[in-house]
């Protein structure tokens, strides 16, 4: 069956990648964007600052948010700012666009992240039934970001994603040159576990999720084998051939990125047992399958 999507932050990484799979199945797909329309296709909206006009959901099977200010550049409380309200205000515009739709969408999937369950939580195994924690910017971010789609009046999906691997944007990409220059670099002090998704097993898990009967709630956006963070430098070192690992001690990483190295580097051990119960299965499930996959 021919499905009708709606998709908001279809530019970015994860938006893009799912718009082109749903495409290339025959799917029709509308995306909200901030700058002038340039296809039937897509909608123009100014979330924060005006109102959706539900007329633009209506009759869609599912509303897809996946927008937000990036968070790898320095946190100045300007760029705080748009982090935070970049998510909440498109969560909550959404969210009060589909309350007044006459024909609802079955389902609306809101991107929120891992940080959920706070800055840095050791060893633990944390699943979606773990408490979350507000003891950084990101974790209250993520919090703001689930409670912004309160209005909706259809099931929410709150999508926890963990770090999206690939070539094409995120961390991954931002190491990558330097990596293929032969010289692996590793963050910390490579005990933290890092809970990382392949960008494919990311839009599967999306499209999953929009056409389970009773998808609702948070799902972990993860990979079932979460791994300390010096085995995902030593895959891809291995994956491109660097030959050398060097270290980066917090403090450097603090100078250079400002304190989003802080949080960015704490220990979150993440699996996703939601995907897991509904029937979900990772094409790749490792962290050496999911880098190769970020390659390709
Ligand atoms: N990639 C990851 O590893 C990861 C991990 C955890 C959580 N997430 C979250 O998942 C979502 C999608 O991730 P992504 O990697 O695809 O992000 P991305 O590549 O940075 O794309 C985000 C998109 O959001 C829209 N956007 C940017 N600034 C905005 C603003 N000020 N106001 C409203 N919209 C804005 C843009 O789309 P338009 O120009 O089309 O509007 C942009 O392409 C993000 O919210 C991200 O925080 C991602």
């Amino acid at each position: 069956m021919t499905m009708r999507v709606v998709i908001a932050g279809s530019s970015g990484l994860i938006g893009s990648a799912l718009r082109r799979s749903y495409e290339l199945d025959g799917h029709t797909v509308t995306r909200l964007v901030r700058r002038e329309t340039q296809s039937p296709h897509e909608i123009r909206w100014n979330p924060g600052s005006e109102r959706l006009s539900s007329a633009a959901l209506d009759g869609a099977d599912v509303v897809v948010n996946l927008a937000g200010a990036s968070i790898g550049q320095r946190w100045t409380a300007n760029h705080r700012r748009a982090i935070l309200l970049s998510r909440t205000t498109t969560a909550r515009t959404l969210a009060e666009a589909i309350a007044g739709t006459t024909r609802p969408p079955r389902v609306f999937l809101s991107a929120s992240g891992i940080r959920f369950y706070g800055v840095d939580r050791g060893d633990e195994l944390l699943t979606e039934s773990s408490a979350g924690a507000q003891d950084g910017f990101m974790p209250k971010v993520a919090h703001a970001w689930e409670a912004a789609t309160r209005e909706s009046t259809v099931p929410v999906c709150h999508l926890r994603l963990g770090l999206v691997l690939s070539q094409h944007g995120g961390l991954l990409a931002r190491m990558l040159p330097i990596f293929r220059a032969g010289l692996g670099i590793s963050p910390g002090s490579g005990h933290p576990f890092w809970s990382f998704l392949s960008l494919t097993d990311a839009v599967r898990a999306i499209r999953f999720l929009a056409t389970h009967p009773q998808a609702q709630g948070p799902y972990n956006l993860t990979a079932p084998n979460p791994v300390r963070s010096r085995e995902c430098v030593d895959a891809l070192s291995a994956a491109v051939g660097a030959r050398t690992t060097l270290p980066i001690p917090v403090p450097v990483l603090r100078l250079v990125m400002g304190e989003v190295a802080a949080e960015a580097i704490g220990s979150l051990r993440v699996v996703p047992n939601r995907l897991a119960e509904a029937g979900f299965t990772h094409r790749h499930p490792d962290i050496a399958s999911s880098v190769r996959d970020a390659l390709t």
